[in-house]
């Protein structure tokens, strides 16, 4: 039995036209249908319950407080029956012609049956310089990581053999979009694939759901996936955010500095008060840039953003500390005023890094 999952995210305006040209292509296969929407704004999940109320073999899972499109695929895969499992966009961009083809490969020797724009007879259709650009520059660094060679990894319409599908599963990384590139990284050597030309087309209604954010979580898959074994990437995020933080305490010092200063004239306890005004700025900035990038999946919100900024406090009060005497130290025997600044902003830095590796994160950093 072939399973064919629609993920979808505000398409309501393509099902009513997608879903019955569908059913007409596979009339003759033994299949069904499986619709997975993330509770979409438009509802498309009350229009495909109420399209498929008479058909036998559709089934549609809402997921609610749940977004992506790789992990809509997986989750609809899990729910299939088939033995056949293939996916495909459901705005009418890929060609629902080349379903029963798809179809049968799989059903041959093959594992992995792709429609591929990058084959010949295949093509992107009409988009613009910058996505084309961006893709074949997405394509390329995909190609160069697959285990199992291809020429279109990136592709959001295949079939795959549910065996194949079942002992790459657990390996998944289901972030984003690139659901294909990630079997075609994990999928054993030996995986037998074919690529068949596909036409993209056009949407039929609506507009694409790739996004900056996604495109931005295909990068950090790509880090993931290659210098991620040996460097976590939350400790790569967090170093770039310290080091960013070091400008941020820099430039907070020379505003407070300058508000605080008698002409020329900048007093100890002035300078320690702008350091210390520039050590709490950063600590915010930190806290903030962390809070929303480095650990956006546990990022906090409300009264627990408080409540975790006071802790972060406390984490570097001692880091703050240190600074504030080494720069203090320095300025007061008579060294330049921004180079005292920025020793005692890189004593902060590594008093942290150094905490943190003893007490907190033992051997993890
Ligand atoms: N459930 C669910 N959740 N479905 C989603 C989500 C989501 O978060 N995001 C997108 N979809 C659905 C869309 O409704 C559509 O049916 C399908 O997934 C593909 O999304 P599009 O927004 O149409 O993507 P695209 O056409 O820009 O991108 C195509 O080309 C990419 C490579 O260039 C797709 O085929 C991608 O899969 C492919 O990677
Ligand atoms: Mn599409």
């Amino acid at each position: 039995m072939f399973s064919l999952v629609l993920p979808t995210y505000n398409e309501a305006e393509n099902l009513p036209e997608l879903l019955p040209k569908i059913r007409e292509v596979l009339k003759d296969i033994p299949h069904e249908i499986i619709v997975v929407d993330d509770d979409s704004p438009d509802h498309t999940w009350e229009v495909a319950l109420h399209l498929t109320q008479e058909m036998q073999d559709a089934h549609v899972i809402r997921r609610v407080g749940r977004r992506g499109l790789s992990s809509a695929i997986i989750e609809g895969f899990l729910a299939a029956k088939g033995d056949v499992l293939g996916v495909m966009d459901a705005d009418g961009q890929h060609d629902i012609d080349l379903l029963p083809r798809i179809y049968s490969v799989v059903q041959g020797n093959t594992d992995l049956a792709i429609g591929s724009r990058y084959v010949e007879g295949g093509s992107i259709g009409t988009w613009d310089e910058r996505r084309h650009a961006l893709s074949r520059l997405a394509t390329n660094l995909a190609r160069w990581l697959c285990k199992v060679r291809v020429e279109d990894p990136m592709s959001g319409f295949f079939a795959i053999r549910r065996s194949t599908f079942e002992a790459t599963m657990p390996t998944l990384n289901p972030k984003g979009f690139k659901l294909l590139l990630d079997i075609l990284v994990h999928a054993p050597r030996t995986t037998r694939v074919q690529e068949i030309p596909l036409q993209f087309g056009v949407r039929t209604h609506g507009e694409s759901k790739l996004s900056r954010r996604v495109q931005i979580e295909f990068i950090e898959y790509l880090y993931d996936v290659t210098f991620g074994k040996y460097i976590p990437l939350v400790f790569v995020k967090y170093c770039i955010v310290g080091f960013v933080g070091v400008f941020v305490h820099m430039g907070a010092y020379t505003l407070a500095a300058a508000a605080l200063r008698h002409g020329n004239d900048l007093t100890i306890g002035n300078f320690s008060l702008s350091v210390g005004i520039a050590v709490e700025t950063a600590v915010l900035f930190n806290f903030m840039l962390n809070n929303l990038w480095t650990f956006a999946r546990d990022r906090l919100r409300g009264f627990a953003a408080v409540l975790g900024f006071l802790k972060f406090n406390v984490a570097c009060i001692f880091g703050a500390l240190a600074n504030m005497a080494v720069s203090t130290f320095l300025f007061s025997r008579g060294f330049p005023e921004f180079m005292s600044v920025m020793v005692g902003a890189c004593t902060g830095v590594v008093w942290n890094y150094t905490m943190s590796r003893l007490l907190t994160w033992r051997g993890k950093m």
